[in-house]
């Protein structure tokens, strides 16, 4: 994983030797990819396939995997060929899942230009696309063999996209790294440190993934406030970003874990302080909650017919809470509820 400033020309240098590239890319970067398609075709010599896709979610559809194949297909794709996603974690998903099937596996470079991209979509091999039975349902577990995280792209997303980011930033935060903490509560924009910000969650990531790729087992730590977050975003038809649903979901698990005897009020309190400073949701509509429980019921790292929620024993302390008493699961939204 290479991060920086202007840092583009890491993509070029990951693709010497290719034939061919394909470059997947959002409508709202045509000019950027633009751009880089033309370097990479010069430093290469690669034949440079250009492959637009929508912005957000409707990337992530089969109808869109099945374009991209058929593009490969014409371009002649072979397993020494390599593919780019450049964009958003609905990009690089997307790429990722088109290159873990075509030929049953082909490389893929990652190129995220979101905050949420950098921190958390494209590190960790995680692939998939949305289909009618749910989100992220359809997908393969299919590692890039570089991730190119060039802060420069940072600068024309937009405000809420990259407060949204901020929310993996700060799980990760809370779970491993609390110096990520000092360092937002410092500069809650996050725009001052970001690099190091980008650094010390990649690396997060990096080493737990490294030690669990699969999720057997440590790398669940990740899904810290995800599990009310996830319920949220069902509810909501995922028409709010997931770093906001995030957002609220580390709230409700820290109250969650400070009501069942685990986490100290005050560790729990700095949730709410920090993610409030950030600009992100910390409540969410009280009438909501026999919907959400329901959605978390449903949530695919749910066991059979039993909640689990990552918790916090303390700062960097995470551990399991398995199947909570249903008055202390209600006490906690009590604490989230508006
Ligand atoms: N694979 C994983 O491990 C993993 C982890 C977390 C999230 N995800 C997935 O990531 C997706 C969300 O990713 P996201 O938040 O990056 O959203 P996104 O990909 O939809 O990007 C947000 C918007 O910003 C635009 N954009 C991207 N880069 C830009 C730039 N530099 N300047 C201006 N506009 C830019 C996009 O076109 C889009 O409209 C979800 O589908 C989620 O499921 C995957």
């Amino acid at each position: 994983v290479v991060v920086g400033d202007e840092v583009l020309g890491e993509v070029a240098a990951s693709l010497a030797g290719r034939a061919r590239v394909a470059l997947v890319h959002p409508v709202a970067l045509r000019g950027a990819a633009g751009l880089l398609a033309e370097e990479v075709r010069e430093r290469t010599g690669a034949a440079v396939h250009p492959l637009e896709v929508p912005d957000g979610e409707a990337a992530k559809q089969l109808a869109r995997a099945e374009e991209c194949w058929d593009a490969l297909g014409r371009a002649g794709f072979t397993r020494d060929d390599a593919m780019v996603g450049f964009g958003g974690g609905t990009v690089t998903d997307l790429a990722g899942f088109v290159a873990a099937c075509w030929l049953r596996g082909v490389d893929v470079v990652q190129v995220p230009t979101t905050l949420l991209g950098m921190v958390d979509a494209a590190v960790g091999g995680k692939t998939g696309i949305d289909t009618p039975a749910g989100k992220n349902l359809v997908g393969a577990f299919h590692q890039p063999v570089a991730v190119v995280c060039d802060l420069a792209m940072l600068r024309t997303l937009p405000a809420e996209e990259f407060a949204a980011g901020l929310a993996e930033v700060v799980k990760t935060g809370f779970i491993a790294d609390p110096g990520i903490l000092a360092l937002l509560e410092a500069d809650p924009s996050g725009r001052a440190e970001t690099r190091q910000l980008v650094e010390r969650s990649v690396g997060v990531k990096a080493e737990v993934v490294s030690a669990d790729p699969r999720e057997a087992g440590r790398r669940e730590i990740l899904n810290y406030g995800h599990t009310l977050g996830h319920a949220i975003e069902r509810v909501e038809d995922y028409t709010w970003r997931h770093g906001a649903a995030v957002s609220v979901g580390l709230v409700y698990a820290a109250e969650l874990a400070r009501l069942a005897g685990r986490l100290d009020a005050p560790t729990a309190g700095r949730h709410r302080d920090l993610l409030e400073r950030v600009g992100l949701p910390t409540a969410y509509r009280a009438d909501a909650w026999p919907a959400l429980r329901e959605a978390m019921r449903v949530d695919k790292k749910a066991r059979g017919a039993r909640l689990r929620f990552v918790v916090l024993d303390g700062l960097a302390a995470p551990g399991i809470l398995d199947d909570p008493d249903p008055a202390v699961l209600a006490a906690a939204y009590a604490e989230v509820a508006r």
